[in-house]
């Protein structure tokens, strides 16, 4: 039985649609602060899926969990805030959640012997990008709260192994996009802050903002690595197998290896659509580097991981799935 922490939320999700098809028996947990009973549901339809509402601030919440399920043989861990912006204004919330939260975790899986998790990293803990692509040999940097917090998390999972033998993957993703290929579930937070649902939900009452068109990018716009959050389900299913199969502590990006720029993305939203979408072009916002995209050998290499769909799909996905949600 696999633990998911944030499986409610929007990549937790689609890795606990990918497991309940593969046959797994799959438990979430799951605030439902940003995550929702909806998707939970929904989920429940496609195998043996329990679900228990808690949160992670709170340890009993999760050693209970430990206790009442003695067959959890790993946890992969997507729970945590992820707004970049919102950390900058409020650390503490960010800081208390995403570290005191997952140390609370780490506890209870020693207490009850469980040793192996998949971690919900980011791209945000390398910050300003000294070279690219960017493998896993660059500096961590982290230029916020929000980075930082999640690189906190690694280095705790480090000394973790060391004292007390505790596996650990973690995963940093680049940009996620798209939807289960079904429709069944997708991306949905509130409030928005990424890139494709944004472009798409754009109407002339609420346009969409381009923050920053003179990048030193070949349309001036930033340009960004998006990897399909079906493939990145693939990707957490193969660190599981890398930690079932003995693999140790270990860390991968997970992005494409190519880039697109602001302009692209909107361009082929556009196309998928059928219609033009309101722009409005704004200056740059602070904080946003010109390029971020990933060196994604080291996963290619070890957990045999490739990403399958392209972009243009995962737009599509994106929009079949606003279709069926609004
Ligand atoms: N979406 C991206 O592009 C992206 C990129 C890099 C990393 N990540 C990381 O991936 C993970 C999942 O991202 P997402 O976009 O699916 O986010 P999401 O907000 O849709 O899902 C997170 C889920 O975690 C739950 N949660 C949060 N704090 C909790 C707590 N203390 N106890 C219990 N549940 C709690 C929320 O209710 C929500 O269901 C996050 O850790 C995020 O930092 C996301």
């Amino acid at each position: 039985m696999i633990l998911v922490t944030g499986g409610a939320g929007y990549i937790g999700s689609h890795l606990v649609m990918a497991l309940l098809e593969k046959g797994e028996d799959v438990i979430i947990f799951d605030s439902l602060e940003l995550g929702h009973i909806e998707t939970v549901e929904t989920l429940k339809k496609y195998g043996n899926l329990k679900f228990i509402k808690g949160n992670l601030k709170n340890l009993d919440d999760i050693r209970g969990v430990f206790m009442s399920n003695k067959n959890i043989e790993a946890v992969v861990h997507f729970a945590a805030y992820s707004q970049v912006a919102e950390s900058v204004k409020n650390p503490q919330k960010y800081y208390y959640n995403n570290v005191y939260g997952t140390l609370n975790l780490l506890n209870a899986m020693l207490e009850f012997g469980v040793k192996r998790i998949v971690f919900s990293s980011t791209a945000a803990t390398y910050g300003e990008p000294v070279y690219t692509p960017i493998d896993e040999q660059h500096s961590q940097n982290p230029i916020n709260p929000y980075g930082m917090s999640k690189l906190f998390i690694e280095r705790i999972m480090d000394d973790y192994d060391k004292a007390y033998g505790l596996k650990s993957v973690r995963l940093r993703y680049f940009n996620v996009a798209g939807a289960d290929s079904k429709s069944r579930i997708g991306e949905w937070h509130d409030p928005e802050t990424h890139l494709i649902p944004n472009v798409l939900k754009a109407t002339k009452d609420k346009t969409f903002k381009m923050y920053g068109t003179d990048y030193d990018t070949k349309d001036g716009t930033c340009i960004r690595d998006y990897i399909n959050v079906e493939d990145l389900a693939e990707a957490h299913i193969k660190a599981l197998e890398y930690l079932q199969n003995g693999g140790d502590t270990n860390f991968f990006n997970l992005g494409t290896k190519s880039g697109n720029s602001v302009k692209e993305v909107f361009a082929i939203c556009e196309t998928v659509k059928g219609t033009d979408i309101p722009l409005e072009l704004c200056p740059r916002r602070e904080g946003d580097p010109a390029v971020l995209v990933a060196d994604n050998t080291k996963a290619q290499n070890v957990l045999n991981w490739a990403p399958k769909n392209n972009l243009e799909y995962s737009i599509k996905t994106a929009f079949e799935w606003e279709k069926v949600f609004n």
